[in-house]
């Protein structure tokens, strides 16, 4: 099953959402495999965000970033990057779709409640940067073919 990370930006944090978007996470099927809490700092966020570093927004991206501990989320499912793509909704909060998380808590283009990995291949390198290992749990849910058809996987 394909993987993909997801984070709680501080905003979420700080506004009490995290049993809102991990509500959603799991009423949609999507399996938690890994979970924590952690302070980001310059250099993983300089990484994270590399295809941004010359955007004129990104030192306060950085600052917003760093302004409480975020919470990492493995996610594992069928298609599940393209799954919580969806479920996330566009980068601004003001023009994402009700429904979707940003479109449903966020008024921001940059406080914008959760992030959400963009490819496959993106998914992969993001996990291993937050992730080691062994915080990650390959674990089979007992309700699986609740989840999925059994030509499904
Ligand atoms: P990006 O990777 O373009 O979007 P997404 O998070 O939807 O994959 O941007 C990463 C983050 O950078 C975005 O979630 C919030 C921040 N950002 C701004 O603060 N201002 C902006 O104009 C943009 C495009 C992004």
């Amino acid at each position: 099953m394909e993987r993909t990370l997801a984070i709680l930006k501080p905003c979420a944090i700080e506004r009490s959402l995290i049993g809102e978007v991990v509500k959603r996470i799991e009423q949609k099927g999507l399996i938690i495999c890994g979970m924590k809490m952690m302070q980001l700092d310059e250099k993983i966020l300089r990484a994270h965000y590399s295809h941004l570093v010359d955007k004129p927004f990104f030192p306060l991206l950085v600052e917003s970033m760093m302004t409480s501990p975020v919470i990492v989320m493995v996610l594992k499912g069928i298609d599940a990057v393209e799954v919580f793509r969806n479920m996330t909704g566009s980068t601004n909060g003001r023009k994402a779709a009700p429904g979707t998380i940003r479109g449903d808590f966020s008024v921001s283009g940059q406080q914008n409640i959760v992030h959400a990995s963009d490819s496959v291949e993106n998914a992969e390198a993001e996990i291993n940067r937050f992730f080691r290992p062994e915080e990650i749990f390959d674990y089979i849910p007992s309700g699986l073919y609740d989840l999925y058809a059994k030509d499904e996987i």
